[in-house]
Parts: structure tokens; sequence; C-alpha cells
């Protein structure tokens, strides 16, 4: 277990580059294992989730060999059990994919209920309803025994889904069962993130028919074979993108984030520049910095699917909001319990009341070093960004679950300017990461 250490007040400034989408890649390593041949995925992030969902390939038979930084050859061809029960299906919510990936394969699918980050109720109703309308049995709630979904298709069929939440995990679910089933599957109320965009992308260069991924209605069309065969690398990280764009913030830097996608990242910067930064981007960067003599406006965020602000970075987003003058409010619409982070945000001196699903924000603090602990993925990096921005040291613990999420963290915030080291330590907080 690690934890981290920051000498905080140090402005950030330079360059720093993006790495691959966690929540793509981990959607399209899901969806290699459903290929007939072999393929090449690239821009894969060197994040502990990433290793986790490669080792679980592996155990269900698929070859993995990296293939130079970022690189990895994908042979799924002899991939011999329908049963993913490895103990690590439970330590990522991602591991979910395998239900529609083996289902593809076999048409059976049995694995443990999947884990991920602790916010809150996290069904999957939804992804099992949507296989269910595609001839599937085993379901139903009361169908899922000892923690375990067993689920079985005599036949998958082409459907008419409505999702009647908006919900990213099932849309990319249904579309990896659909893409190999009978006919036409055409999902409505579909999410519209960048990495559901990605998935769609990477298998139609592997032979897929899908067609409108990136809108709210998605048509697959079935196709007996995906061939494989080709090299595809996955989309920069909005959220690793937009936590690097808070850092520079925070510290009252002057930070080019590269390799990103701007439009990717405007529920964010509308925000920035409301609140008095100076924003300019190209193709695929962004320049965060702000006048001497700004003082931050107050503004009010509210989390909502794609294209609304992601909830991913609500917990980053309300460590800008301690600094600004007045009062903001931070609105959590996607989970009901993702506010759990407050109290250590609390003990660096932030001024954070919760009413409902709503962070009252009263600014500016003056954030001061403490010991903290990541409570999740997100939150850590919360944490991180009031380290920067705080007078003295901070230390916190269970970082382990900021590298589930973060390429390099420690070495891309220490090349801009960062006073940040990993420390080693048993921690008291010390949560193991198969608990989540
Ligand atoms: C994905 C992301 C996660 C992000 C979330 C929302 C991955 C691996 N994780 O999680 O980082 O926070 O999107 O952007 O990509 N819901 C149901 N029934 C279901 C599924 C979801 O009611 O079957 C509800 C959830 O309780 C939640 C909402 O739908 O309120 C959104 O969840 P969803 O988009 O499915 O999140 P995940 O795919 O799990």
């Amino acid at each position: 277990m690690s934890r981290y250490r920051i000498e905080g007040g140090y402005k950030l400034q330079g360059d720093v580059s993006i790495s691959g989408s966690k929540n793509a890649v981990l959607g399209i390593l899901a969806a290699a294992m459903m290929l007939d041949g072999p393929c090449k995925i690239e821009n894969v992030p060197d994040i502990v989730d990433v290793q986790v969902m490669l080792e679980i390939c592996e155990t269900i038979g698929a070859k993995i060999t990296p293939a130079g930084e970022g690189i990895y050859e994908i042979d799924p061809t002899n991939i011999n059990t329908f049963e993913a029960t490895h103990p690590k299906v439970k330590n990522i919510r991602a591991s979910y994919y395998l239900l529609g990936a083996l289902l593809t394969r076999f048409r059976k699918a049995t694995m443990y209920m999947p884990g991920g980050c602790n916010f809150g109720t996290r069904p999957i109703d939804l992804h099992l309803k949507g296989f269910r309308k595609m001839g599937a049995s085993g379901t139903r709630a009361t169908d899922i025994r000892d923690g375990i979904i067993r689920i079985v298709a005599d036949e998958l069929v082409g459907a008419h889904i409505f999702l009647d939440v908006v919900s990213v995990g099932a849309t990319i679910n249904i579309m990896l069962a659909a893409t190999k089933a009978n006919g036409m599957t055409i999902i409505e109320n579909a999410a519209k993130e960048p990495h559901i965009v990605d998935v769609a992308n990477f298998l139609n260069s592997m032979g897929a028919n899908i067609k409108g991924a990136g809108t709210d209605t998605i048509r697959i069309k079935g196709v007996p074979v995906l061939p494989g065969g080709y090299s595809y690398s996955v989309i920069p990280d909005q959220i690793e993108a937009g936590t690097y764009m808070i850092a520079a913030a925070v510290t009252r830097g002057d930070v080019t984030i590269h390799n990103l996608i701007p439009k990717h990242m405007e529920p964010l910067t509308v925000k920035m520049l409301d609140m008095g930064y100076n924003i300019e981007q190209g193709d695929d960067w962004i320049r965060v910095s702000i006048d001497d003599d700004m003082e931050l406006e107050s503004t009010n965020f509210k989390t909502r699917p794609y294209p609304g602000f992601p909830t991913d970075l609500q917990p980053q987003a309300t460590v800008l909001l301690c600094l600004a003058n007045g009062m903001s409010r931070m609105h959590e619409n996607v989970w009901d319990n993702r506010f759990q982070y407050v109290p250590e945000l609390q003990s660096m001196g932030a001024s954070i009341s919760i009413i409902d699903r709503c962070a009252l924000v009263n600014g500016p603090c003056s954030f001061s070093g403490a010991s903290v602990t990541a409570l999740d993925l997100r939150a850590g990096a919360a944490m991180v960004l009031a380290g920067l921005a705080a007078s003295g040291v901070t230390t916190i613990s269970s970082a382990n679950r900021i590298d589930r999420g973060y390429e390099k963290i420690v070495e891309k915030l220490r090349g801009i300017g960062a006073h940040i080291e990993r420390i080693a330590g048993d921690d008291e907080h010390v949560v193991p990461i198969d608990d989540e």
C-alpha cells in the first residue's frame, strides 16, 4: 500500500500529456474477447484497472502479448470458458462487460457480480434486462445466487431496447451482445459518452456494423463473424485531462495539457471561463492559466450524462469551487452517495455542507495540509488537488486507489512542478482494493 506526500503551494507550470481513456479501454478489452481473430490495441494506459482486466482476460484463455509502450497484441481465439469467476472480477466494475462478450462468444456467461468504486447502489438491472429482451435467461435479480450471475441464451436475437435510465455500462454491454446477434438491435435513450463511441469504433474497425454511437439511438446490425486483424488506438482520457486542468487551476498555474480532445472538455472549460480562468485551445491541447489579480467567481455544477458535466470530475471540481468567492453549488445527479470525500476536504479547511444530493460550498477557503484518505479513485484525485493547493504537507493514504485510474500521476505532476512523492507505508486507513 502506498501513500502520497504533497508539499503544497507551488504553481504548476509547463506541459503534460494525457494517457488513453480508462473507461474506453476497459470496454475495448472486453470487446476484443468476442473477436474471431487477433487484434492490436494501442495507447493503453498503464493503470491498475487495466492490469486487472488484462489478467482476467488471460484467465479465460486470451493470449495477451505486450508489443511496446502502451501496446498489446490480443489473441482471443483460444478462449475456452464462459465462466469469468476469477476473484479479481470483483475488483473492477467494468468486468461486467465480460457478460456481454462471453454471451456473444458462447451463448452463455457466468460471472461474479462486479466491484468498482463504492459510491452508492450500483445495479446492473438494465444490462440484464437488455440481454433478456435479446432472448437470454438467468437475467432476473432472483436468478443471482451467492453473488454469481449465470446467463444462457439458445439464440441471441436483435431487439428494440429502451433504457429508462441513461447508463454507460448498459449501453456498452447491450452493444456487445448485439454485435453478433441475429438481426437488428436498436438501443434507445443510449448513453453518449466518448468511450461508448470509442468501443463502437473499435468494434466497427474489427468488422461490426454499429451506427449512431454518440447519439441517443444506436443501431446494431448483427454480423456472423468479427474477423479482427487490425490495430486500434484508444482515445485520450477525458477525466484525466479534466483533473490536470483543475490541477493547473487550483495552483493558479499555467499548464498546457496535450493529447486531449477539447470538445470532450467543454462542460469543464465553460465553467472555468465563468470562474475567471484563461483557456486557450488547439486541435489536441488546452492551456489553463489565470491573471495575477483575478479573483475567482463562484458557480454551480450539475453532473449529468454526456454531454453534461461528468460525475467522475465532480470531486475534483468541488476542490476548485472551494477556492471561489461566495457560495457555489455542486449537484450530483448520477450517483446517490458520491460526497463521501467531503469530510476529508473539511479536515483541510473546506467549508461544505451537504443537502440531499447537493454540496453547498462556501468559499474561498485556504486549504491546509493534513493526513487524508483516498476513499475512492476520483475522491483520491480530489485529495491530490487539495494537497497541491494547500499550505504545508498533505499525506494521502490508500493512494493505490488513485493508481486505478491515473497513469504515472506522481511523475506527471512532478514534471509540471508539483512537490509530490510516493511514500511506502502501512497505514491504518488502508482498505484492500478487493473490498471496493
Ligand atoms: C460508468 C463509469 C463510471 C461513471 C459512470 C457514469 C466505467 C467502467 N465506469 O459506470 O466511472 O461514474 O459510468 O458516468 O465506465 N443504473 C441503473 N441500472 C443499471 C445501470 C445503471 O439504474 O443497470 C443507474 C446507476 O445507478 C446510476 C446511473 O444509472 O445512477 C448511471 O450508471 P452507469 O452509467 O451505468 O454507470 P457505470 O456504467 O456503472
